[in-house]
């Protein structure tokens, strides 16, 4: 009988629109004043297009909600790459409109003169001109006779740090950068290219020769730092310390070249990695010859300005390039190098009216998942210590939500001092090393600084750096150093969610979405982050208790990412504890907040980090009884056969 009601509404769906079962949707609108109902009638159409009604939702629900995505979208994709190309376009759009406008008021706005000139030295480009990087660093003692350190710590200042002995500035906590100190990296060793190998001031040695002589200093460097892989803990020492340890490097002069500092005092504290593995590079280094030293050091610092994210120079030597695909290469890499400067632009031209009542529905919602996971933590299901539970509330109390992912609470002058701090020239090269300069001045800069409140404002925010590689940009995540939640514009906007949204939809992909977020505080990996984005000893309290770890157990599957998958399971069942408050409800308003939650796996094959969207979405699904009861799967049927696993 169950099935028999399932094809009946199947039916009345394949008739036409008007004939969807929403005579009881709710159409309500939580947290603004009105709902516009074009809006929303508008979505369910799309969402209704989408669905192959041919297929059994209880057999692959993937197959029934997604099934066409591919017919409409044959470029590929999802609706995540669809959203972040609109907002490229749109920094295209407001490019083009201002060059060709020169009364147009944006030209007023801080930095966008800057962003200006940026942008059209990088379209002007044709082709790359690596030695240019080079003429364009601070004038360079002589190669034959300076120290190996003298240029690694210039190179430092563009946040270049990956081989010899690496410093480097980096987030710590909610509150604090810190200096990081490493041996030698003997992962990653050196390409040398024809055109790495050109721009070198090599002085008539061969490409061969000077590869094998860079190869054999690799092989000697990796032969003596083998690092601890076992013991990857940073320790605490003081620059005191260090130099006691170490008295074989200049530290202090590094330190001040690198970090544009006129001190650092002995007491200044580091966070230090295998401090003897340090100590032997550098008796090893001390000894070889200069030149071949300072060599390899340009090298590898070209290789590591062409391997950038979003370099244009990289598609540019790969593939002939029409002017629109360099025009959007280069905004791509704007958005990754000057990620403040293009945060603010798209805030003040795009999305500033849009800012109350998004922020009004979004953090509302964020405080109801909040409250209901703080009950769900007080049921103690793992039989957790009480001290333990009372730190994971706090944790998820604390947790904060940034919508644009912008500095809160700043005035106007806060990014007139960025555009001061920031310097443009003439070409591509000269920028961009400007631009890696200005973020990488700025961080040292943040951890030396004493005034807690000026910090609090850069610490509002995740200042993505100019090296993050992946698209984190396109979708929301949990930072964990911040206990922050960061939702990207490319999310802020249809298909994922709108202010006038019904219920059925609003909470379909926000609530699911944030849910699966703020469950990351809790994955086995992040878990261990307290309120604050210190690590506590969280993993090893929980492993005492049976069962939480039967809980892992269940969920952990060697073919699947198990951090992605206990988010998505404890996520969306926080959602629907969130939303779903009475049976009534979910009857007339399930499907849509099914089809909802689905768009956003449509079309995604799955990465590094995730599993493909049709196993994660289905998995998810015949966790929750709800799904099947909704959909009147029968038991046995494959959305409704899974064991069910308890975690958060
Ligand atoms: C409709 O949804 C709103 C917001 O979620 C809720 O407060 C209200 O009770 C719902 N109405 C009905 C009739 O279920
Ligand atoms: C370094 O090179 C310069 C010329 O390029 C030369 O005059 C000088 O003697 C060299 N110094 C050493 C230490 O080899
Ligand atoms: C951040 O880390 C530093 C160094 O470990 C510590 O002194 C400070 O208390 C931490 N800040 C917070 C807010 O926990
Ligand atoms: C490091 O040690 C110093 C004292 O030696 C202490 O003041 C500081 O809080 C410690 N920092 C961390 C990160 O533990
Ligand atoms: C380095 O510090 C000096 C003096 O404080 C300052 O004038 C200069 O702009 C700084 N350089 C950079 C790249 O920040
Ligand atoms: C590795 O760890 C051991 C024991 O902690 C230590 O003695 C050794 O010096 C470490 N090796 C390096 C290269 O730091
Ligand atoms: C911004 O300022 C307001 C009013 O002073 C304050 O209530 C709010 O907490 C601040 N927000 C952040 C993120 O600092
Ligand atoms: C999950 O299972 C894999 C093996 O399948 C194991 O290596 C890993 O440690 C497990 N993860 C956790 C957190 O238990
Ligand atoms: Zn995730």
């Amino acid at each position: 009988m169950a099935c028999g009601l399932r094809i009946i509404s199947l039916l009345l769906l394949s008739i036409s629109i008007d004939a969807l079962p929403t005579y009881h949707l709710n159409q309500s609108c939580p947290y603004q004043s009105q709902c516009d109902p074009s809006i929303n009638w508008q979505h369910i159409r799309r969402l209704e297009s989408y669905v192959r009604r041919d297929v059994d939702p209880c057999v692959d629900f993937y197959a029934y909600a997604c099934g066409n995505w591919r017919r409409i979208h044959s470029e590929g994709g999802t609706a995540t790459t669809i959203s972040e190309a609109q907002i490229n376009q749109r920094f295209e759009d407001l490019f083009l409109r201002l060059l060709q406008d020169p009364l147009a008021q944006e030209h007023g706005y801080p930095m966008q003169q800057k962003l200006l000139t940026h942008y059209q030295s990088c379209t002007a480009l044709t082709s790359p001109n690596l030695r240019r990087y080079l003429q364009l660093l601070p004038p360079l003692p002589p190669l034959n006779a300076s120290h190996w350190m003298e240029l690694v710590s210039i190179l430092g200042r563009y946040g270049y740090h990956d081989h010899f002995v690496q410093i480097e500035v980096r987030h710590h906590n909610i509150s604090q950068h810190m200096i990081f100190i490493q041996p030698h990296n003997h992962n990653q060793n050196l390409d040398l290219t024809r055109e790495i190998y050109d721009a070198l001031p090599h002085n008539g040695i061969g490409f061969a020769q000077l590869k094998e002589m860079f190869s054999v200093l690799e092989s000697h460097l990796n032969r003596l730092a083998k690092p601890n892989i076992t013991d990857d803990s940073f320790h605490n020492l003081t620059l005191e310390q260090i130099r006691r340890t170490v008295p074989e490097l200049d530290w202090l002069g590094a330190l001040k070249r690198q970090l544009n500092r006129s001190s650092v005092n002995a007491d200044h504290s580091f966070q230090v990695d295998e401090l003897s593995a340090i100590r032997q590079v550098i008796l090893y280094l001390n000894r070889q010859d200069r030149r071949l030293l300072n060599l390899y050091s340009l090298a590898r610092f070209l290789s590591h300005l062409l391997q950038l994210p979003h370099n244009p120079l990289e598609s540019l030597s790969s593939a002939l390039m029409s002017s629109k695909s360099l025009s959007i290469a280069c905004i791509r890499h704007m958005r990754r190098t000057l990620y403040l400067p293009m945060i603010y632009a798209y805030e003040r031209v795009y999305y500033a009216q849009q800012r109350p009542s998004d922020e009004r529905v979004i953090h509302s919602v964020f405080t109801e998942l909040k409250d209901q996971l703080v009950q769900t933590l007080d049921q103690n299901n793992f039989n957790l210590d009480r001290g333990l539970v009372k730190a994971l509330q706090t944790k998820v109390l604390g947790m904060r939500l940034n919508v644009g992912n912008v500095p809160r609470n700043v005035t106007e002058d806060f990014f007139w001092a960025t555009d001061r701090n920031w310097k443009v020239g003439h070409d591509f090269h000269e920028n961009h090393l400007n631009s890696l300069l200005y973020y990488y001045s700025l961080t040292a800069e943040l951890e030396g600084n004493p005034d807690a409140t000026e910090k609090a404002l850069w610490y509002s925010f995740n200042n993505h750096s100019p090296d993050l590689t992946d698209n984190i940009d396109a979708t929301p995540y949990f930072y964990c150093l911040g206990n922050i939640i960061i939702i990207p514009y490319s999310y802020a906007q249809l298909p994922f969610y709108h202010s006038e949204l019904w219920p059925a939809m609003l909470y379909g992909d926000l609530a699911n979405t944030l849910g699966h977020e703020m469950l990351h505080a809790f994955d086995t990996d992040l878990v261990d982050y307290d309120v604050q984005g210190n690590m506590r000893d969280y993993s090893e309290q929980l492993q005492q208790q049976p069962l939480y770890v039967e809980a892992v157990k269940c969920l952990n599957d060697s073919s699947v990412v198990l951090n992605e998958r206990t988010s998505d399971v404890s996520g969306s069942r926080l959602a629907f504890r969130t939303y779903m408050k009475d049976t009534q409800s979910w009857q007339s308003n399930g499907r849509y907040y099914f089809l909802q939650f689905s768009h956003f796996f449509c079309g995604d094959e799955g990465d590094r980090y995730h599993d493909m969207g049709s196993t994660r979405l289905n998995y998810a699904l015949s966790q929750m009884p709800e799904f099947a009861a909704y959909f009147h799967c029968a038991r046995g049927t494959p959305m409704n056969s899974a064991e069910q696993c308890q975690f958060w």
